[in-house]
């Protein structure tokens, strides 16, 4: 764990001045991958930035039509030029989503729980074969570190990543946060590298602040951050750009972008702060330059 004496410094050393060196393939952690893997991931990472923006549209599969994904045949398109993967569930992509897109899939494969219960409560619903046969590039479930179900959905990762060990799938290890917890570095810095240990190819987290550099440190495989709530843009903007800066290899962002005033223009601001390193005030300019 991530531990602070009482004046908030860490006691433990994360070297995260040292970034983990990558030797024969890009992605931190992977260079031991079979070459299925590899193609997959480098869909996803963009192999000359290393990074990935990536669009998360799943919600639905636990709060049904939420907010800015009423219509997701409508608000989702116009954003896929300038993603660089989706994530979202099967139903989804089959019914809203065109097959001629030449864009990554991450799929979401949990079900068994909805806002109206204990979200923790999952089970795999999507097999591997399915997520295949639909051309995914990686699957993915979340573990509820420390939640009445943490024993399950590490299962549930554990099976997603023995299955997709066979085909050369990856997966994306979420690191979900029980409203009893606290989203600080302690916490998903255990959480985050519980699922890395397990074996997931990357990790999808959300950012905090002190120490998520040593979240990141401490996690051997790459990273990307959920949004979250919506927030202002510039704000949005800025914890994506503090999350680069500390390592973070992309966002997997969702209601930030599809509940943008200008989800088409934000979308491409936050793409100036993943790929070119582009400061929160500059790519805010980017916003409101194309904000119609
Ligand atoms: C939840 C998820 C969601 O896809 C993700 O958190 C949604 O993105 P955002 O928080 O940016 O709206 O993985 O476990």
């Amino acid at each position: 764990m991530v531990d602070r004496d009482k004046s908030g410094e860490t006691t433990k050393d994360f070297s995260v001045d040292v970034p983990m060196e990558t030797p024969g393939f890009f992605l931190k952690g992977s260079a031991h991958l079979n070459w299925g893997m590899k193609n997959r991931l480098s869909r996803i990472f963009n192999p000359k930035t290393g990074k990935a923006v990536m669009l998360a549209f799943d919600h639905g599969y636990i709060m049904g039509p939420t907010s800015g994904l009423e219509r997701i045949d409508l608000s989702i398109p116009p954003l896929l030029p300038y993603t660089d993967c989706l994530m979202c569930a099967r139903g989804t992509l089959r019914s809203c989503i065109q097959p001629e897109i030449d864009k990554p899939l991450v799929m979401r494969c949990s079900t068994g729980a909805t806002i109206l219960k204990d979200l923790s409560d999952e089970v795999i619903g999507v097999t591997v074969q399915d997520a295949i046969a639909m051309n995914a590039s990686a699957v993915t479930t979340q573990a509820y570190i420390g939640g009445e179900h943490e024993k399950e959905t590490l299962a549930n990762l554990a099976r997603l990543i023995n299955e997709g060990n066979l085909y050369g799938m990856p997966t994306l290890g979420v690191t979900a946060v029980g409203r009893e917890l606290v989203r600080d570095s302690r916490y998903l810095g255990l959480a985050s590298r519980v699922v890395a240990e397990l074996g997931v190819h990357f990790v999808k987290t959300y950012y905090c602040e002190p120490g998520f550099d040593e979240v990141v440190a401490g996690c051997p495989v790459p990273i990307v951050i959920a949004g979250g709530k919506k927030m202002p843009e510039l704000d949005a903007l800025t914890m994506a750009y503090k999350a680069i800066d500390q390592g973070a290899l992309g966002v997997d962002m969702g209601r930030n972008i599809f509940l943008a005033e200008d989800p088409v223009a934000m979308i491409q601001a936050v793409r100036t702060v993943v790929h070119d390193g582009e400061k929160p005030d500059k790519a805010y300019d980017l916003y409101q330059t194309l904000k119609k």
